[in-house]
Formats: structure tokens, C-alpha cells, sequence
């Protein structure tokens, strides 16, 4: 490839300011270390009049997206935009145009991947996508070059900062999920309609990448087990602390008796371990190999300069690797590999029955915790209410996710127990 550049992006919102400053103040370093030179051509967005702070030369604004995917100079498309529709149009059109493609666009990966990434084979061309999983963290680089000698045997990420903020204030001010939330919304960090932070989904789309990463599957974002934060209280962040713990909304991909397993969901992590201080809106990946052993990768997960940084970067990768020598990384794994269904893993687990305050009701539970293979590693109750129900904190060793669902079924039938059963899945050694 050339060593001039013609850069259009299509997405003048957060993301594609913190580009454009990007490009615009820091190309002449890059060009330093690269010999690479950076020319930001075009940028389209429907709303060219707001001012987004930085100053764009003459010419560059275009409210017409064709402008950039459709001019013949310019080498790199730029998709940040987000959604499903138009942004994959515009990419499969740019693609068709013989371009290269860098997107943020976690969403539309996880859930269109393949084709994309089909079509780009088909053209000759990249798609880049460092920032669509953990922002500023280089972690889509580090699976598919840094650890390329490894098998990976698992990977664990706080990787939505919104959730993980939530959790942390509920953590550090005991407050509840609600007003958490709200104080999120109010600092501009969840979006104004925040489900895909607080149900995982956001979480979803980002492990549906670093899975196809890791294992070279399909990008399967319909096979992610997900849940979100919801109906976790500031009592189980207490509890979960009395007992060394820590809640986290995690990410988990790992290799079970030769099938991947792919499940986002709150996880109780121990004090001791280095992501269970990953707070606030931070991000973190931890990434083990068989030859490499435990890696940690930490940083900003979203905001303009730290997934502007992954997008250029992208850029000059795309640049630098020339065509034909593709980063592949995504569906090399052969057509038999199986996915684990959720019923099939095995985890720790922390129980918080709604118990009648009565003599045996204790032994009721733990019987039929017993009839289905769960032990009982440790046991709390507190308060006193005679006749009312009380919060009974169990945590169990290592069981299958079957016999936890089987048996909290059965738990929820007995007449000394008033309301549904929480469980949260529990990651460490046991004790
Ligand atoms: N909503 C995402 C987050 C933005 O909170 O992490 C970055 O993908």
C-alpha cells in the first residue's frame, strides 16, 4: 500500500471526534514511527453544524456518507457510527469498493460478523475492530498476534464500564442498584435507554468477539449465555464482602472438556485476585495460555480519546500489514467444536434464600441442597424476624449449573421459603 493515506470516517459523534483530534494532532508522530501518512479526507454525519470542539479544515464535512464510501481516493473506511442499519450497508458497500474497514461497532460484529468478514475476504480487504471490545485496551491485538503461540485456556472480562461503575457505587456507598443507576445516567456513562449495559448484552457482543478470537469459532453471539445486574441488592454486595468477595459483571470464555463455554453474568470474585479491584468505568481482561501462563490487561473500556487511540491504531496496522496478509482470527477452528450449554458447567455458587425466621428450616434447605450433590462450604443468617422471612446466605463447593436450577426449584416450593431464590456464580479455588 501507499504510504499516504486517505482516511473518511462515517460517525461525527463521540468516537469520531476523538478520531478526528486524533488524526488531526498526532499524525505527524505517527508518520515519525511509521512512515505512515494519515490524511483525514472526509467526515460524514447527518448533524455537520454541532460543535464538537476541535477544528476540521474546509471541505472535510460532508452529510453524505456516498462522499466517503464511494470516493475513489480514500483508502480507509471508518464506520463509527453504530447500529445495525445503515452502518452495515455502508461497510458492505465499502468493502465491494475494494476498501479496508476499521469499526467500533461491537453490536453489528458480534451479531453480522461472519458476512462481513466474508465479504472482506472476498474483496481483498481488512476489517479492523480493536475498538470494539474494551475501548483503549489492545486486547483484540493481543489475542490474534501477542498470545498467537498459545492455546487459550480461558479469558475473564469486566468489559461494559457502565455496569461496572454501578457495581462499584453500590460497593463503595452501599446504595442500591436504582440509584446507581441513575447517578450513571446522570454522569452520561449508560446510555438514556440503558439495557444493553445493565443486561449484559453490551457484555455479550464484546466476549462473542474475544471468543472467535480465542478459538477461532464463528462469531456466536446467539450461543452467549447472558445476564445482567438487575437483581443484585446492596445486601448480596455486603454479603458477598463478608464472605471475601467481590460483585463483578464478568465475561467468561473457557475450554471445559474440549467444549467453549461463553457466559456473561454477575460473578462473585475473591478480594485477593488482581480484576476484583478493576473499578468504576475501567475495563480489564485477563487472559491465560497454556505457554504464557496468567496475563492482565487494564484500561478506559469506552470515552472518545481511548477508542479513537484503538481505531487509528487499527488504521496503521491495516497499513502497515499491506494487502494479502490477512489477520485472520475469526472461524479457522474446525466445523466440529462444541459450545457448552449453561445447564453443563460447574462453578461455586452463593445462595440467598428468602427463609421463614422458624427451627428447621435451615435443614429443610440444606437437605435438598444435599440430595443434589451441593455442599455447603459456609453459612450466614442475620436478624431476627419471628413469623417473617430473613435472608439465609449460602455459599456451596464446585456443582453442576443442572442440580443448582433443579434444586432451587424444589427450594422455592417449600412453604417456609416466601420469595424466589438468587444465586450467583462464584469463581476462585475452593477452600
Ligand atoms: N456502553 C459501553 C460501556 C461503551 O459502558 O462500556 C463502550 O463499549
Amino acid at each position: 500500500m501507499k504510504d499516504k493515506i486517505n482516511v473518511g470516517i462515517i460517525g461525527f459523534g463521540t468516537v469520531g471526534t476523538g478520531t478526528a483530534k486524533i488524526l488531526f494532532e498526532n499524525s505527524e508522530l505517527i508518520k515519525k514511527r511509521t512512515g505512515i501518512d494519515l490524511v483525514l479526507k472526509r467526515i460524514a454525519d447527518l448533524d455537520i453544524k454541532r460543535d464538537r470542539g476541535i477544528k476540521v479544515p474546509e471541505g472535510v464535512l460532508t452529510t453524505d456518507a456516498d462522499a466517503v464510501i464511494n470516493d475513489p481516493d480514500i483508502d480507509v473506511v471508518v464506520e463509527l457510527m453504530g447500529g445495525i442499519r445503515p452502518a452495515k450497508d455502508f461497510i458492505i458497500q465499502a468493502i465491494k469498493n475494494k476498501k479496508h474497514v476499521v469499526t467500533a461497532n461491537k453490536a453489528l460484529l458480534a451479531t453480522e460478523g461472519n458476512e462481513i468478514f466474508a465479504e472482506a475476504e472476498k474483496n481483498g480487504v481488512e476489517v479492523g475492530f480493536e475498538a470494539s471490545v474494551a475501548g483503549g485496551i489492545p486486547i483484540i491485538k493481543v489475542l490474534r498476534e501477542g498470545l498467537v503461540a498459545n492455546n487459550i485456556v480461558a479469558v475473564y472480562g469486566i468489559i461494559n464500564g457502565t455496569s461496572n461503575y454501578i457495581l462499584t457505587k453500590m460497593t463503595d456507598e452501599k446504595v442500591e442498584f436504582s440509584d446507581a443507576l441513575k447517578e450513571a445516567q446522570r454522569l452520561g456513562y449508560a446510555e438514556a435507554d440503558p439495557t444493553f449495559d445493565i443486561e449484559g448484552i453490551d457484555t455479550a457482543h464484546k466476549l462473542t468477539i474475544l471468543s472467535s478470537l480465542s478459538y477461532g469459532i464463528p462469531l456466536s453471539y446467539n450461543e452467549v449465555y447472558k445476564e445482567g445486574i438487575t437483581k443484585i441488592t446492596a445486601q448480596d454486595i455486603e454479603f458477598a464482602s463478608e464472605l471475601g468477595y467481590k460483585i463483578k459483571l464478568l465475561a467468561i470464555t473457557k475450554l471445559s472438556n474440549g467444549e467453549i463455554e461463553m457466559r456473561v453474568h454477575p460473578t462473585m470474585i475473591p478480594n485477593e485476585y488482581l480484576i476484583s479491584k478493576v473499578d468504576g468505568v475501567f475495563n480489564a481482561v485477563y487472559v491465560e495460555g497454556d505457554a504464557v501462563g496468567s496475563t492482565l490487561y487494564y484500561g478506559r473500556g469506552a470515552g472518545d480519546m481511548p477508542t479513537g487511540s484503538a481505531v487509528v491504531a487499527d488504521i496503521v496496522d491495516i497499513v502497515q500489514r499491506g494487502n494479502g496478509q490477512k489477520a485472520k482470527g475469526i472461524g479457522y477452528a474446525s466445523a466440529d467444536y462444541k459450545i457448552r450449554k449453561m445447564e453443563d458447567i460447574e462453578s461455586m455458587y452463593y445462595f440467598r434464600f428468602s427463609a421463614m425466621d422458624q427451627p428447621g428450616v435451615l435443614s429443610k434447605i440444606s437437605g435438598i441442597l444435599g440430595n443434589y450433590n451441593i455442599s455447603i462450604a459456609s453459612v450466614i443468617q442475620k436478624g431476627r424476624r419471628l413469623g417473617g422471612s430473613v435472608p439465609l446466605v449460602v455459599l456451596a463447593h464446585t456443582a453442576k449449573e443442572r442440580d443448582v436450577l433443579n434444586a432451587i426449584k424444589e427450594i422455592d416450593n417449600l412453604p417456609v421459603v416466601s420469595d424466589k431464590t438468587l444465586f450467583i456464580r462464584v469463581e476462585g479455588s475452593e477452600e
